[in-house]
């Protein structure tokens, strides 16, 4: 019964200091890098799709992968998660496909809005056995110098309406805003993550599991590869990893990363390009650029501290 739900996933994460890894997949080659990452390092996982991975790729092509990644791994216990579904019917489409776990991101709505969409989603998910994550609070920057700290603190989540959505919604787990955001350029000075506000949230809701998107750390190795190959990527920054481990120790249970796989990618293939400027066999930059995904998404289960916990979590 290698399909699961978060569920019993987050609650070792929470009890034993870790948090799962939720990787982003377009395409073949980057949910094999993945999975043979996670076969070897024996972790639970979280494969979701976004918006853009569903127009480019669509539903039907990304679920038959990620199926294909759950039947060939029985021992290991995976989750086929909805990232950022916008509405309600886009979550249904999903929880009727089979997908175990859905986003319903009503984060941009007010308060109400966002509780009422919420809710309806996890009554529709519940009674089909699957589980939801929603988001509160908008993703973004903490740069003091840039917006007054008055601003920062309006966009971070509030705990205490995170305590009054968690009890209206029923929902199962909440991304939070703690200074993170998507994409390769989250600070423009030095990175910083509001930990305490973490801690704030938590302390208001204790044994709940939070969700940390945008959390990518935009490693310089790689930023220096994709421009010693070629490309442009001025100024990229992300979360430093010490403090991804800092929130996976706490209540964050799931750590969103696309843009870190999508540096070892393109750096990798970049590198070839540069290196062999006759190759022309897809096969041939595709292959190493899999191999890249895997690296990191090893290096990544270690700073998440999910390597071997794939057992516990079934
Ligand atoms: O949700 C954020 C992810 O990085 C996905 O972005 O919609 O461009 O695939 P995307
Ligand atoms: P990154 O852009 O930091 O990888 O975040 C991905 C994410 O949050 C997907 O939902
Ligand atoms: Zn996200």
């Amino acid at each position: 019964m290698p399909l699961v739900t978060s569920k019993k996933m987050f609650q070792m994460a929470y009890k034993n200091g870790y948090a799962v890894g939720a990787f982003n997949v377009n395409n073949m080659e980057i949910t094999q890098g993945i999975i043979q990452a996670i076969a070897e390092e024996k972790a639970p996982l979280i494969l979701q799709v976004s918006r853009g991975a569903r127009e480019y790729a669509s539903n039907s092509y990304l679920t038959a992968i990620m199926n294909v990644a759950v039947k060939e791994n029985p021992d290991i216990p995976i989750v086929t998660h909805l990232d950022h579904g916008d509405n309600f019917e886009t979550c249904k489409q999903f929880v009727d496909d089979g997908f175990t776990s859905v986003m319903i991101d009503a984060s941009k709505m007010p308060f109400a809005e966002n509780i009422k969409v919420t809710k309806d989603v996890v009554k529709y998910a519940h009674d089909h056995g699957v589980v939801v994550e929603a988001e509160l609070g908008q993703l973004g920057g903490i740069e003091e110098d840039v917006v007054g700290v008055d601003d920062v603190a309006k966009h971070l989540t509030d705990p205490n309406q995170a305590v009054e959505f968690v009890e209206k919604t029923g929902v199962d787990s909440l991304a939070v805003a703690v200074g993170t955001s998507h994409g390769a350029y989250k600070f423009k000075t030095e990175p910083k993550l509001a930990i305490d506000r973490i801690q704030e949230i938590q302390d208001k809701l204790p044994g709940f599991p939070l969700v940390m998107h945008g959390s990518s750390s935009v490693l310089r190795e790689f930023v220096d590869l994709i421009n010693k190959y070629g490309g442009k990527m001025p100024n990229a920054m992300g979360v430093p990893e010490s403090a991804i481990t800092q929130a996976s120790k706490m209540a964050v249970c799931k750590v969103n990363i696309d843009t870190d796989l999508r540096l070892a990618l393109t750096a990798k293939i970049r590198q070839v390009f540069a290196e062999k400027a006759g190759e022309f066999d897809p096969r041939k930059y595709l292959g190493p650029g899999r191999d890249a995904i895997k690296a990191m998404v090893k290096h990544k289960l270690h700073v998440l501290g999910c390597a071997g916990k794939a057992a516990e979590c079934l």
